[in-house]
């Protein structure tokens, strides 16, 4: 017997990129989600299968032995996973094997949270399996260890959103703050299925940013007020603003050279479906695009985006974070 837990995937709303350097931000978590399956094994392995992406392969004492799929790409998937399911095995106290089964439905390396969303689903999976008490502050501390194992330098922004779910304004000097959103926010998550990296886009930004020292000031500027505006117009609901907002933030992303022909091409055909908005989401430089459609025109953006190459689903804005599917 096992247990399953799942965690949402997420999109950035607003201020991406202006985060880095100290703005707020604002995510928004969706109903695409990714879940875990713990159970003990009889030996002291731990044992890591992916379904959605064919990998497989086991730890045990030091070592890690790839069973299905490219080696290096097991290692570098399951790593920051054995690091998150080592420190809940330190808070249990003793070393146990166990099997652990990821299944996501979440789109991988498209900026959408997938790697966080695994993560915080094992912690807490892992967490149940053991009768071991962690809080939800526990599953984001020990993810966002994971994610600093997988990426480096991350904000913190994307285990933060798949531990807490709904709607967070992010700042790096003062952490999360939850928004009270009561409407439901139609958005079209169109991905435009070119691989890009945060890394590189990150450091093109801060190569413009040294370039037009002056320029860049004020578009921080301009970012800090779209997000402030976007907090009290998720607050009321108000779509129509949320629309003009969308598209002044692209203009900005777009400044800096982090939208490309892909994306633009989602946009304007989601643009001209009638979306009230529509901007890159993340990183950029390929990855995904969102647009905000009202209710009757939900569908109507959909097809626009997925006649124009996209791979475009709805998403909804969810609630609800890491949670416990079965014992
Ligand atoms: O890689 P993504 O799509 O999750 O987005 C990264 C967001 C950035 O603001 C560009 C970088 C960051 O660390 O916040």
């Amino acid at each position: 017997m096992g247990v399953t837990a799942s965690a949402p995937a997420k999109v950035i709303l607003f201020g991406e990129h202006f985060v880095v350097y100290g703005e707020p931000a604002i995510v928004l978590a969706i109903d695409k989600r990714a879940y875990a399956k713990a159970e003990i094994r009889s030996d002291n392995k731990l044992f890591f299968r992916s379904l959605n992406l064919k990998l497989s392969g086991f730890f045990e004492d030091g070592n890690f032995r790839a069973e299905e799929g490219d080696p290096k790409e097991a290692r570098v998937r399951f790593e920051p996973l054995k690091c998150a399911v080592d420190q809940v095995l330190k808070i249990f106290g003793r070393n146990i094997g166990l099997n652990i089964e990821v299944n996501s439905t979440v789109p991988v390396a498209a900026g959408l949270g997938s790697s966080a969303a695994v993560a915080s689903a094992v912690t807490a999976a892992v967490g149940a399996l053991l009768n071991v008490k962690i809080s939800r502050e526990d599953v984001f501390r020990i993810s966002f260890e994971a994610e600093k194992f997988a990426h480096g330098t991350p904000s913190g922004v994307d285990p933060a959103i798949s531990t807490f779910g709904g709607v967070l304004m992010f700042q790096m000097d003062t952490g999360f703050k939850p928004i009270e959103v009561k409407a439901d926010i139609p958005l079209i998550v169109g991905h435009t299925g070119v691989g890009r990296s945060t890394r590189v886009q990150v450091s093109k930004v801060r190569s413009v940013k040294e370039r037009y020292p002056q320029i860049f000031e004020s578009m921080r500027e301009t970012a800090r007020i779209i997000v402030l505006e976007a907090a009290e117009a998720l607050k009321r609901g108000d779509l129509e603003t949320l629309g003009y907002l969308m598209n002044f933030n692209h203009a900005l992303l777009y400044g800096l050279g982090v939208s490309d022909e892909s994306l633009e091409w989602l946009i304007n055909a989601s643009k001209k479906a009638g979306a009230l908005g529509a901007k890159l989401t993340g990183a950029g430089g390929g990855g995904c695009m969102i647009a905000l459609a009202e209710g009757g025109n939900v569908e109507r953006v959909l097809e626009a985006v997925q006649r124009a190459g996209g791979h475009a689903f709805i998403a909804k804005k969810i609630d609800e974070g890491v949670r416990i599917e079965s014992n």
